[in-house]
Protein backbone atom coordinates (compact mmCIF):
# COMPACT_ATOMS: atom_id res chain seq x y z
CA UNK A 1 0.00 0.00 0.00
CA UNK A 2 1.09 3.68 -0.61
CA UNK A 3 2.30 5.85 1.68
CA UNK A 4 -0.20 8.73 3.29
CA UNK A 5 2.01 10.16 4.95
CA UNK A 6 5.92 10.12 5.12
CA UNK A 7 8.53 12.07 7.53
CA UNK A 8 11.70 12.81 6.34
CA UNK A 9 14.80 13.90 8.84
CA UNK A 10 11.76 15.99 10.70
CA UNK A 11 13.05 17.88 13.30
CA UNK A 12 12.07 20.20 15.87
CA UNK A 13 14.56 21.97 18.20
CA UNK A 14 13.79 24.79 20.87
CA UNK A 15 16.31 27.84 21.25
CA UNK A 16 17.93 27.37 24.40
CA UNK A 17 17.46 23.56 24.51
CA UNK A 18 20.93 21.24 23.84
CA UNK A 19 18.79 18.03 22.69
CA UNK A 20 16.36 18.78 20.25
CA UNK A 21 12.44 17.84 21.02
CA UNK A 22 12.40 15.70 17.60
CA UNK A 23 15.67 15.15 16.09
CA UNK A 24 15.45 13.68 12.49
CA UNK A 25 12.81 11.56 12.17
CA UNK A 26 12.32 9.36 8.94
CA UNK A 27 8.62 7.52 9.19
CA UNK A 28 6.80 6.44 6.21
CA UNK A 29 3.19 5.64 7.29
CA UNK A 30 0.73 3.72 4.48
CA UNK A 31 -2.51 4.80 4.02
CA UNK A 32 -5.57 2.62 5.70
CA UNK A 33 -3.80 1.87 8.75
CA UNK A 34 -2.76 2.72 12.27
CA UNK A 35 0.46 3.98 13.03
CA UNK A 36 1.04 3.73 16.82
CA UNK A 37 3.56 5.97 17.94
CA UNK A 38 4.77 4.66 21.59
CA UNK A 39 7.49 5.53 24.32
CA UNK A 40 8.90 7.05 27.52
CA UNK A 41 6.96 10.39 28.64
CA UNK A 42 8.36 13.38 26.94
CA UNK A 43 10.29 11.70 24.17
CA UNK A 44 9.00 13.82 21.30
CA UNK A 45 4.98 12.08 20.32
CA UNK A 46 3.02 15.16 20.89
CA UNK A 47 5.56 17.21 19.08
CA UNK A 48 5.77 14.93 15.87
CA UNK A 49 2.23 14.52 15.86
CA UNK A 50 1.54 18.07 16.32
CA UNK A 51 4.20 18.68 13.69
CA UNK A 52 2.49 16.96 11.07
CA UNK A 53 -1.03 19.69 10.88
CA UNK A 54 1.96 22.08 11.88
CA UNK A 55 0.40 23.30 15.10
CA UNK A 56 3.98 23.34 16.15
CA UNK A 57 6.42 24.58 12.94
CA UNK A 58 9.09 21.72 12.43
CA UNK A 59 12.54 23.88 12.49
CA UNK A 60 14.08 20.93 9.80
CA UNK A 61 12.80 18.20 7.03
CA UNK A 62 10.08 17.46 5.11
CA UNK A 63 6.48 16.70 5.40
CA UNK A 64 4.61 14.92 2.76
CA UNK A 65 0.84 14.36 2.42
CA UNK A 66 -0.54 11.80 0.00
CA UNK A 67 3.01 12.98 -2.12
CA UNK A 68 2.50 16.51 -1.72
CA UNK A 69 4.93 18.57 -0.09
CA UNK A 70 3.11 20.25 2.72
CA UNK A 71 5.90 21.53 5.03
CA UNK A 72 5.23 24.93 3.66
CA UNK A 73 1.52 24.41 2.63
CA UNK A 74 -1.03 26.62 4.12
CA UNK A 75 -1.34 25.15 7.70
CA UNK A 76 -5.47 25.93 7.57
CA UNK A 77 -5.77 23.76 4.46
CA UNK A 78 -3.70 20.74 5.36
CA UNK A 79 -5.99 20.94 8.75
CA UNK A 80 -8.83 20.05 6.68
CA UNK A 81 -7.29 17.20 5.72
CA UNK A 82 -6.26 16.21 9.20
CA UNK A 83 -8.66 15.38 11.68
CA UNK A 84 -6.67 15.64 15.29
CA UNK A 85 -8.16 14.45 18.53
CA UNK A 86 -6.49 15.33 21.70
CA UNK A 87 -6.23 13.68 25.04
CA UNK A 88 -8.35 16.57 26.89
CA UNK A 89 -10.75 16.51 24.21
CA UNK A 90 -11.35 19.75 24.21
CA UNK A 91 -15.11 20.25 23.37
CA UNK A 92 -16.13 23.84 23.50
CA UNK A 93 -18.17 23.83 27.36
CA UNK A 94 -20.64 26.38 26.13
CA UNK A 95 -21.87 24.63 22.79
CA UNK A 96 -23.67 21.60 22.27
CA UNK A 97 -22.96 18.44 20.70
CA UNK A 98 -24.32 19.18 17.89
CA UNK A 99 -22.69 22.82 17.12
CA UNK A 100 -19.30 20.89 18.96
CA UNK A 101 -19.64 18.21 15.96
CA UNK A 102 -19.88 20.52 13.55
CA UNK A 103 -17.61 23.27 13.67
CA UNK A 104 -15.44 22.32 10.63
CA UNK A 105 -18.09 21.73 8.15
CA UNK A 106 -19.66 25.30 9.70
CA UNK A 107 -16.09 26.60 8.97
CA UNK A 108 -16.18 25.09 5.47
CA UNK A 109 -19.89 26.85 4.59
CA UNK A 110 -21.42 23.56 4.10
CA UNK A 111 -24.98 23.92 3.13
CA UNK A 112 -27.58 23.29 6.51
CA UNK A 113 -28.94 20.57 5.20
CA UNK A 114 -25.65 18.88 5.11
CA UNK A 115 -24.55 19.87 8.29
CA UNK A 116 -27.44 18.33 9.73
CA UNK A 117 -27.70 15.01 7.65
CA UNK A 118 -23.69 14.79 8.62
CA UNK A 119 -23.95 14.93 12.43
CA UNK A 120 -26.94 12.48 12.43
CA UNK A 121 -24.31 10.03 10.14
CA UNK A 122 -21.23 10.74 12.31
CA UNK A 123 -23.53 10.58 15.91
CA UNK A 124 -24.70 7.06 14.49
CA UNK A 125 -20.94 6.16 13.46
CA UNK A 126 -19.65 6.51 17.03
CA UNK A 127 -22.69 4.74 18.78
CA UNK A 128 -24.42 7.68 20.19
CA UNK A 129 -28.77 8.35 19.60
CA UNK A 130 -28.73 11.84 17.72
CA UNK A 131 -32.18 12.85 18.90
CA UNK A 132 -30.41 12.35 22.42
CA UNK A 133 -27.38 13.81 22.16
CA UNK A 134 -27.25 16.54 19.60
CA UNK A 135 -28.19 19.30 21.86
CA UNK A 136 -26.83 18.54 25.29
CA UNK A 137 -23.54 20.03 26.55
CA UNK A 138 -20.52 18.47 27.09
CA UNK A 139 -20.57 18.52 30.90
CA UNK A 140 -23.76 16.06 30.74
CA UNK A 141 -21.98 13.22 29.23
CA UNK A 142 -19.76 10.99 30.63
CA UNK A 143 -15.91 11.07 29.99
CA UNK A 144 -16.47 7.79 27.36
CA UNK A 145 -19.29 9.97 25.34
CA UNK A 146 -17.17 12.87 25.54
CA UNK A 147 -14.40 10.87 23.76
CA UNK A 148 -16.71 9.70 21.33
CA UNK A 149 -18.00 13.56 20.16
CA UNK A 150 -14.08 14.34 20.21
CA UNK A 151 -13.86 11.35 17.65
CA UNK A 152 -16.91 12.46 15.75
CA UNK A 153 -15.76 16.25 15.22
CA UNK A 154 -12.30 14.76 14.30
CA UNK A 155 -14.47 13.19 11.51
CA UNK A 156 -16.40 15.32 10.67
CA UNK A 157 -15.25 17.01 7.31
CA UNK A 158 -14.06 12.85 6.49
CA UNK A 159 -10.43 13.86 6.36
CA UNK A 160 -8.10 10.92 4.94
CA UNK A 161 -6.06 11.53 7.92
CA UNK A 162 -6.44 11.22 11.90
CA UNK A 163 -4.24 12.50 14.27
CA UNK A 164 -5.07 10.78 18.09
CA UNK A 165 -3.05 11.88 21.28
CA UNK A 166 -3.64 9.43 24.12
CA UNK A 167 -7.54 9.98 23.02
CA UNK A 168 -8.67 7.05 25.75
CA UNK A 169 -5.93 8.01 27.97
CA UNK A 170 -7.93 9.85 30.62
CA UNK A 171 -10.39 7.03 30.90
CA UNK A 172 -10.89 3.98 33.86
CA UNK A 173 -9.33 0.61 32.29
CA UNK A 174 -13.16 -0.34 31.53
CA UNK A 175 -14.54 2.34 29.65
CA UNK A 176 -11.06 2.31 27.91
CA UNK A 177 -10.85 -1.16 26.93
CA UNK A 178 -14.97 -0.86 25.33
CA UNK A 179 -13.81 2.55 23.38
CA UNK A 180 -10.82 0.87 21.91
CA UNK A 181 -12.88 -1.65 20.73
CA UNK A 182 -15.59 0.42 19.24
CA UNK A 183 -13.27 2.43 17.67
CA UNK A 184 -10.75 -0.60 15.92
CA UNK A 185 -14.97 -1.91 14.74
CA UNK A 186 -15.22 2.05 13.65
CA UNK A 187 -11.97 1.88 11.36
CA UNK A 188 -12.83 -1.13 9.73
CA UNK A 189 -16.04 0.78 8.36
CA UNK A 190 -13.63 4.48 7.82
CA UNK A 191 -10.34 2.86 6.73
CA UNK A 192 -8.87 6.06 7.49
CA UNK A 193 -4.74 6.53 8.04
CA UNK A 194 -3.88 7.25 12.02
CA UNK A 195 -1.43 8.12 13.68
CA UNK A 196 -2.35 7.15 17.00
CA UNK A 197 0.01 8.50 19.64
CA UNK A 198 0.34 6.90 23.09
CA UNK A 199 2.90 5.57 26.34
CA UNK A 200 1.06 2.39 26.86
CA UNK A 201 2.50 -0.72 25.25
CA UNK A 202 -0.62 -2.70 25.76
CA UNK A 203 -2.83 -0.22 24.18
CA UNK A 204 0.18 0.04 21.22
CA UNK A 205 0.09 -3.63 20.64
CA UNK A 206 -3.55 -3.69 20.35
CA UNK A 207 -4.48 -0.72 18.24
CA UNK A 208 -1.19 -0.74 15.99
CA UNK A 209 -1.51 -2.22 12.49
CA UNK A 210 2.15 -1.28 12.82
CA UNK A 211 3.76 0.34 16.00
CA UNK A 212 6.69 2.46 15.70
CA UNK A 213 8.75 2.31 19.25
CA UNK A 214 10.61 5.89 20.33
CA UNK A 215 13.03 6.86 22.56
CA UNK A 216 14.36 10.51 23.04
CA UNK A 217 14.00 12.99 20.09
CA UNK A 218 11.46 10.70 18.52
CA UNK A 219 14.33 8.38 17.38
CA UNK A 220 12.90 5.18 16.12
CA UNK A 221 13.74 1.97 17.87
CA UNK A 222 11.67 -0.17 16.18
CA UNK A 223 8.80 0.13 13.45
CA UNK A 224 7.33 -2.83 13.00
CA UNK A 225 4.18 -4.62 13.26
CA UNK A 226 2.95 -5.96 16.79
CA UNK A 227 3.65 -9.25 16.30
CA UNK A 228 6.81 -8.43 15.19
CA UNK A 229 8.25 -6.33 17.44
CA UNK A 230 7.30 -9.10 20.40
CA UNK A 231 8.80 -11.71 18.53
CA UNK A 232 11.78 -9.82 18.15
CA UNK A 233 12.33 -7.10 19.98
CA UNK A 234 15.32 -4.95 18.08
CA UNK A 235 17.17 -4.28 21.20
CA UNK A 236 17.58 -3.90 25.16
CA UNK A 237 15.46 -0.58 24.91
CA UNK A 238 12.72 -2.65 23.26
CA UNK A 239 12.94 -5.58 25.15
CA UNK A 240 12.93 -3.66 28.53
CA UNK A 241 10.01 -1.49 26.82
CA UNK A 242 7.94 -3.89 26.40
CA UNK A 243 8.05 -5.64 29.74
CA UNK A 244 7.25 -9.10 30.83
CA UNK A 245 4.51 -11.28 29.29
CA UNK A 246 5.38 -10.81 25.68
CA UNK A 247 3.90 -14.43 25.17
CA UNK A 248 0.67 -13.69 26.83
CA UNK A 249 0.51 -10.29 25.07
CA UNK A 250 0.83 -11.88 21.61
CA UNK A 251 -1.70 -14.56 22.44
CA UNK A 252 -3.27 -11.31 22.86
CA UNK A 253 -3.05 -10.28 19.53
CA UNK A 254 -4.49 -13.39 17.41
CA UNK A 255 -7.82 -14.16 17.15
CA UNK A 256 -9.35 -17.89 17.50
CA UNK A 257 -10.14 -17.80 13.40
CA UNK A 258 -6.72 -17.25 12.55
CA UNK A 259 -5.26 -20.64 14.25
CA UNK A 260 -5.72 -24.16 12.59
CA UNK A 261 -8.63 -25.75 14.84
CA UNK A 262 -8.45 -29.32 16.14
CA UNK A 263 -10.90 -31.68 14.92
CA UNK A 264 -12.06 -33.52 18.17
CA UNK A 265 -14.25 -36.49 18.11
CA UNK A 266 -18.44 -36.04 18.56
CA UNK A 267 -21.32 -37.63 18.79
CA UNK A 268 -24.77 -36.46 18.65
CA UNK A 269 -26.85 -37.06 21.97
CA UNK A 270 -29.49 -37.88 20.23
CA UNK A 271 -27.56 -41.17 18.74
CA UNK A 272 -27.37 -43.03 22.03
CA UNK A 273 -24.47 -44.48 23.55
CA UNK A 274 -23.22 -46.79 21.13
CA UNK A 275 -22.21 -44.11 18.72
CA UNK A 276 -20.69 -42.14 21.33
CA UNK A 277 -18.55 -45.40 22.63
CA UNK A 278 -17.68 -45.84 18.88
CA UNK A 279 -16.64 -42.18 18.23
CA UNK A 280 -14.18 -41.97 21.58
CA UNK A 281 -12.78 -44.86 20.29
CA UNK A 282 -11.63 -43.99 16.55
CA UNK A 283 -9.66 -40.97 18.07
CA UNK A 284 -7.16 -41.03 20.65
CA UNK A 285 -8.08 -38.12 22.37
CA UNK A 286 -9.94 -40.42 24.75
CA UNK A 287 -12.44 -37.54 25.35
CA UNK A 288 -15.89 -36.87 23.39
CA UNK A 289 -17.52 -33.66 22.82
CA UNK A 290 -21.64 -34.84 23.04
CA UNK A 291 -23.69 -32.32 20.82
CA UNK A 292 -27.13 -31.94 20.48
CA UNK A 293 -28.94 -32.17 17.60
CA UNK A 294 -27.70 -28.68 15.98
CA UNK A 295 -24.17 -29.82 17.12
CA UNK A 296 -24.27 -27.09 19.50
CA UNK A 297 -21.72 -28.85 22.52
CA UNK A 298 -23.62 -29.84 25.66
CA UNK A 299 -20.72 -32.02 27.79
CA UNK A 300 -17.36 -33.27 27.33
CA UNK A 301 -17.25 -37.00 28.41
CA UNK A 302 -14.16 -39.28 28.79
CA UNK A 303 -14.56 -42.77 26.95
CA UNK A 304 -14.20 -44.89 30.28
CA UNK A 305 -17.26 -42.72 31.38
CA UNK A 306 -19.10 -44.30 28.72
CA UNK A 307 -19.00 -47.70 29.73
CA UNK A 308 -22.11 -48.17 31.90
CA UNK A 309 -25.12 -48.77 29.90
CA UNK A 310 -26.76 -47.98 33.10
CA UNK A 311 -27.53 -43.81 33.36
CA UNK A 312 -28.42 -41.66 30.57
CA UNK A 313 -25.58 -39.47 28.41
CA UNK A 314 -26.90 -36.65 29.08
CA UNK A 315 -25.50 -37.19 33.12
CA UNK A 316 -21.91 -38.42 31.57
CA UNK A 317 -18.81 -36.56 32.01
CA UNK A 318 -18.84 -32.73 32.61
CA UNK A 319 -20.99 -29.69 31.34
CA UNK A 320 -19.26 -27.92 29.05
CA UNK A 321 -19.73 -24.28 30.68
CA UNK A 322 -16.91 -21.84 28.25
CA UNK A 323 -17.00 -21.93 24.12
CA UNK A 324 -15.18 -19.05 22.37
CA UNK A 325 -16.31 -17.80 19.12
CA UNK A 326 -14.18 -17.41 15.90
CA UNK A 327 -13.26 -13.53 17.27
CA UNK A 328 -12.01 -14.37 20.35
CA UNK A 329 -8.42 -13.57 21.24
CA UNK A 330 -5.82 -16.80 21.82
CA UNK A 331 -5.77 -15.15 25.55
CA UNK A 332 -9.70 -15.50 25.89
CA UNK A 333 -9.06 -19.15 24.42
CA UNK A 334 -6.54 -20.22 27.04
CA UNK A 335 -8.50 -18.10 29.91
CA UNK A 336 -11.57 -20.32 28.82
CA UNK A 337 -9.46 -23.68 28.49
CA UNK A 338 -8.04 -23.68 32.19
CA UNK A 339 -11.25 -22.18 33.76
CA UNK A 340 -12.50 -26.17 32.58
CA UNK A 341 -11.00 -29.60 33.07
CA UNK A 342 -11.39 -31.12 29.72
CA UNK A 343 -7.75 -29.28 28.18
CA UNK A 344 -9.90 -27.81 25.04
CA UNK A 345 -12.04 -25.13 24.50
CA UNK A 346 -14.89 -25.36 21.82
CA UNK A 347 -15.29 -22.85 19.21
CA UNK A 348 -18.61 -22.15 18.37
CA UNK A 349 -20.86 -19.54 15.45
CA UNK A 350 -22.96 -17.28 16.40
CA UNK A 351 -25.90 -19.96 16.36
CA UNK A 352 -23.78 -21.88 18.83
CA UNK A 353 -22.70 -24.93 16.76
CA UNK A 354 -19.10 -26.63 17.29
CA UNK A 355 -16.29 -25.19 14.37
CA UNK A 356 -13.88 -26.99 16.29
CA UNK A 357 -11.59 -26.47 19.23
CA UNK A 358 -8.56 -25.19 20.71
CA UNK A 359 -6.15 -26.77 22.57
CA UNK A 360 -2.90 -26.03 24.22
CA UNK A 361 -1.44 -28.02 20.99
CA UNK A 362 -3.30 -25.32 19.38
CA UNK A 363 -1.72 -22.46 21.33
CA UNK A 364 1.80 -23.74 21.31
CA UNK A 365 1.86 -23.74 17.67
CA UNK A 366 0.69 -20.60 17.04
CA UNK A 367 3.43 -18.98 19.79
CA UNK A 368 6.01 -21.18 17.52
CA UNK A 369 4.80 -19.52 14.28
CA UNK A 370 5.40 -15.94 15.96
CA UNK A 371 8.71 -17.07 17.38
CA UNK A 372 9.90 -18.21 13.82
CA UNK A 373 9.01 -14.88 12.51
CA UNK A 374 5.83 -16.60 10.53
CA UNK A 375 3.34 -14.09 12.31
CA UNK A 376 -0.47 -15.79 12.29
CA UNK A 377 -1.83 -13.62 10.04
CA UNK A 378 -5.12 -11.72 12.42
CA UNK A 379 -6.91 -10.12 9.39
CA UNK A 380 -8.62 -13.41 7.65
CA UNK A 381 -10.78 -12.38 4.56
CA UNK A 382 -13.90 -13.32 4.75
CA UNK A 383 -13.24 -15.64 2.05
CA UNK A 384 -10.82 -17.43 3.99
CA UNK A 385 -13.07 -17.63 6.76
CA UNK A 386 -15.64 -19.33 4.96
CA UNK A 387 -12.95 -21.73 3.57
CA UNK A 388 -12.34 -23.08 7.28
N1 LIG B 1 7.56 24.69 24.00
C1 LIG B 1 8.60 23.94 24.36
N2 LIG B 1 9.79 24.51 24.66
C2 LIG B 1 10.83 23.75 25.00
N3 LIG B 1 10.80 22.41 25.10
C3 LIG B 1 9.66 21.78 24.82
C4 LIG B 1 8.49 22.50 24.44
N4 LIG B 1 7.49 21.60 24.22
C5 LIG B 1 8.01 20.37 24.47
N5 LIG B 1 9.31 20.47 24.83
C6 LIG B 1 10.20 19.35 25.16
O1 LIG B 1 10.22 18.44 24.09
C7 LIG B 1 10.28 17.11 24.52
C8 LIG B 1 9.19 16.29 23.89
O2 LIG B 1 7.90 16.67 24.39
P1 LIG B 1 6.54 15.97 23.96
O3 LIG B 1 6.49 15.92 22.49
O4 LIG B 1 5.44 16.67 24.65
O5 LIG B 1 6.73 14.50 24.55
P2 LIG B 1 5.68 13.31 24.71
O6 LIG B 1 4.39 13.68 24.05
O7 LIG B 1 6.34 12.12 24.09
O8 LIG B 1 5.51 13.10 26.19
C9 LIG B 1 10.17 17.16 26.04
O9 LIG B 1 11.45 16.95 26.56
C10 LIG B 1 9.66 18.55 26.32
O10 LIG B 1 10.15 19.00 27.55
MG1 LIG C 1 2.42 13.83 24.82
Amino acid sequence: MSAMIELEKLGKRYPGQATPAVDALDLSIPEGEIVILVGPSGCGKTTTLKMINRIIEPTSGTIRLQGEDVTRADPDQLRRRIGYVIQQVGLFPHQTIGRNITTVPRLLGWPRKRIEERLDELLHLVGMDPATYRDRFPKQLSGGQRQRIGVARALAADPPVMLMDEPFGALDPISRDRLQNEFLRLQQEIRKTIVFVTHDIDEAVKMGDRIAILREGSAVAQYDTPEAVLAAPADDFVREFIGSGAVLKRLGLTRVRDVGLAPWPTSAIGEGREAAVRAAASSDHGCLLLLDDRRRPLRWVQARELGDPGYSLDRRGLEVRNTVGPDATLAAALEALLAGRSGAVAVVDDAGALLGVVNLDTLMSAVDAAHDGRPVDRRATDDELAAR
